[in-house]
């Protein structure tokens, strides 16, 4: 259910992030059994974060025992799978609920899901799908202010459950999940640890999160993941650059990739590079076959936007390839773009970047402004690199002096 008839759809803002769960999550109609609430005095981003990076199960006696002491466990193989938009995903791990004496799950179990396995997706910016074994919990949080958050837990069992299966899940739930469980707890405490770790007043007031081991389990890829994610697609301003995300290799089947925005950057500048060397076929090679080039300005005193190029790909190939056969500016030109955005949803970057070109006199050397707007580049992220799927030119200047036919 959504209020808004005009949000985008679901599926745009998350992609295939949810696709791993979806077998389970759709084998039957689930029902909730439990919804409650904590109220922390954190910020409920270091909540997420908590379900974000498992290098904090080291804290959790019961993870240690159940799992990341149990060589057969495949605890330490588990990965990240980071998607568009700051959402992730972490492999399955069967879990041995038996070494943990006295508290270990029943036999019951999920559809589809392996037997003791234990799924999870975090959705961005707050929504974590938790699959252990025999019950779903699914967490959302309600920021009330930068140090004041609600939390609410939801615990789903099957609706076609009977009382004995339905009491059972309850059991399985409340060996870690419920308020006494063995974990929640301890997961309350990291998150509001971390809160006056970097609150105002604290020594530190700074989270390190290196920690890079292939994206395995106790990477914190999942967190950086998560937070790059809230410095690109919220801020208005310059974004300040953040570490790239470590490359993930995408288990078997998966259609997965990795959002890194270093590599949009160099894309977008190393177009300019080539287009600057009129290496034409170099400029090609990081284009799209679907590749679509329009150049705009917008003319005041007749307040109306002009569109002056227009072109798929094929058309910019005919119009590259006539360029020896015009009269053209001999005088070279140098494009500067200044990336200042880059938003990801959907396998698709936007991206937008400050245009300054200038122009350097073959005779004498003399330089001087040729045009200054912006470039809106959509570039796709479904394949092994990022290629550029549109360019929108968008000039300030109009006057652009005589034989402008290269691409800008
Ligand atoms: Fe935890």
């Amino acid at each position: 259910m959504n209020l808004d008839d005009n949000a985008p759809s679901l599926k745009s803002e998350i992609g295939a992030a949810l696709d791993y769960m979806l077998p389970e999550l759709e084998a039957e109609p689930p029902e909730t059994f439990w919804y409650y609430q904590a109220r922390l005095k954190t910020n409920f981003k270091l909540i997420h974060n908590t379900n974000s990076e498992f290098y904090h199960d080291c804290l959790h006696v019961y993870n240690r025992i159940t799992g990341m002491l149990k060589p057969d466990s495949g605890y330490f193989h588990r990965r990240y799978t980071l998607f568009p938009g700051g959402h992730a995903s972490v492999g399955s791990v069967t879990v041995s609920y038996d070494s943990y004496k006295a508290t270990g799950r029943s036999e019951l179990g999920w559809p589809h899901l392996a037997p003791k396995g234990w799924k999870l997706v975090d959705l961005f910016p707050c929504i974590t799908f938790n699959l252990r074994t025999s019950v779903l919990r699914i967490d959302g949080y309600i920021p009330l202010a930068p140090n004041d958050v609600i939390l609410e837990f939801r615990a789903l069992g099957l609706k076609s459950d009977t009382p004995e299966i339905r009491r059972q899940r309850e059991m399985d739930a409340a060996v870690i999940w419920s308020p006494f469980g063995r974990k929640f707890h301890e997961d309350l405490l990291a998150s509001s640890g971390r809160g006056i770790a970097v609150a105002k007043g604290s020594q530190p007031m700074y989270g390190l999160q290196a920690r890079e081991e292939d994206a395995t389990i106790h990477d914190e890829v999942g967190m950086r993941h998560h937070l790059a994610e809230w410095s690109g697609a919220w801020d208005e301003a310059p974004r300040i650059r953040t570490r790239p995300s470590a490359s993930v290799r995408a288990p078997p089947g998966e259609d997965t990739m990795t959002v890194n925005r270093i590599e949009v950057e160099e894309l977008v500048c190393g177009t300019c590079l080539r287009l600057d060397d009129k290496d034409w076929k170099g400029f090609l090679a990081l284009c799209d076959e679907k590749f679509n080039y329009k150049v705009t300005a917008y003319a005041p005193e007749i307040r109306n936007d002009m569109t002056w190029l227009d072109r798929d790909r094929a058309e910019v190939e005919e119009f590259i390839g006539m360029l020896p056969k015009h009269n053209t500016h001999p005088n070279p030109l140098t494009r500067h773009a200044q990336v200042w955005k880059v938003k990801v949803a959907a396998y698709r970057a936007k991206v937008v970047s400050s245009l300054q070109i200038y122009r350097t006199a073959l005779n004498g050397g003399a330089t001087e402004r040729f045009a200054v707007g912006k470039h809106y580049d959509t570039v796709a992220l479904d394949g092994g690199q990022p290629r550029l799927l549109a360019r929108h030119v968008e000039l300030d200047t109009r006057d652009l002096d005589w034989g402008t036919h290269l691409p800008l």
